[in-house]
């Protein structure tokens, strides 16, 4: 197996490392060519490349670039990628970071965007769980507590491949259904980020409101940019499994929430 990953920030290097512990062939690539990859390559193993050679005849090609960089992407990115091979979007619109996109303000669905940016279709994945998570928590197949995804996308063969993929690196995964359900998942939904099982994120996903995400989406992000780079990740889950209902009751979750109150008021 052959991978491609573009983007070789937190999503993109997590996933390279579970890729290259499974044995596959990694290609990675970021916007400032192969040589600013030499310490990715060293903890990951990914080869670095050029970004139109990370799609070169790859089985699997993932974009986990910021939603702003989909459009600078090169225009013959696919030529050499075979037509059967996925494409994993892992991307999130934060008009914060991304700057405003007008198509999605009017109501478009992310990932519909960027696979009309890139003319390919593309499955959505990997977009809601924070990278600490995706390095640290995957689990064998049948454990408690075992984290599950969901995969959205129009092309069934293409999500099946990418539920294998998870659940080889410690995931359980729904078919969450087209592209077009895919704002199920996006940010500011019950299923984003809160590390569910498999019940829990069925749940999760038929509990999300359209209406609401963009409002939560945009608070949650003005308050996460107070938080010093530093702030962890794991407190971050916890305040969103006790937003999905998912925790009520556990000390460790009101610390957190604790901890996450204090450092913003402290903030500038
Ligand atoms: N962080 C998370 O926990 C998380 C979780 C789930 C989903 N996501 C989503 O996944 C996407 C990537 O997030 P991230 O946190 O991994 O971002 P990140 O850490 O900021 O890394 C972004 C990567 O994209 C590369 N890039 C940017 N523009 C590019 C271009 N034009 N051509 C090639 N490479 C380019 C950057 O390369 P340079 O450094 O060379 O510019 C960098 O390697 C975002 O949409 C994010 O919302 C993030």
């Amino acid at each position: 197996m052959k991978i491609g990953i573009i983007g070789a920030g937190n999503i993109g290097s997590a996933l390279a490392g579970h890729f290259r512990k499974l044995g596959y062939s990694v290609l990675i690539a970021n916007s400032r060519g192969p040589e600013s990859l030499s310490q990715i390559a060293q903890m990951t193993g990914a080869t670095p490349v050029a970004v139109t050679q990370a799609a070169k005849g790859v089985d699997l090609l993932i974009i986990a670039v910021p939603m702003k960089s989909v459009p600078l992407l090169p225009k013959n990115l696919f030529s050499e990628l075979p037509a059967t091979s996925p494409i994993v979007d892992t991307g999130n619109y934060y008009p914060l970071r991304d700057g405003v996109i007008p198509e999605i303000e009017r109501g478009m669905i992310e990932s519909q965007w960027t696979s009309q940016v890139l003319g390919r279709p593309v499955v959505k994945a990997f977009n809601n769980i924070v990278a600490d998570s995706l390095v640290h928590k995957g689990l064998p197949k049948g454990s408690q507590g075992r984290i599950a995804l969901p995969v959205s996308g129009d092309d069934l063969k293409s999500k099946q491949f990418v539920i294998a993929l998870l659940d080889k690196i410690g995931f359980d995964a729904i078919d969450a259904g087209p592209l077009s359900e895919s704002w199920r998942h996006q940010p500011g939904t019950p299923a984003y980020c809160p590390d569910p099982t498999i019940h829990q994120l069925a749940l999760l996903l038929r509990r999300a409101k359209r209406d609401k995400a963009a409002r939560n989406r945009d608070q949650a992000a003005t308050l996460i940019a107070k938080l010093p780079p530093d702030f962890p990740a794991q407190e971050l889950v916890r305040v969103a499994r006790l937003s999905a209902g998912l925790d009520t009751l556990k000390p460790r979750t009101w610390i957190a929430v604790l901890h996450l109150g204090l450092t913003t008021l402290r903030a500038k």
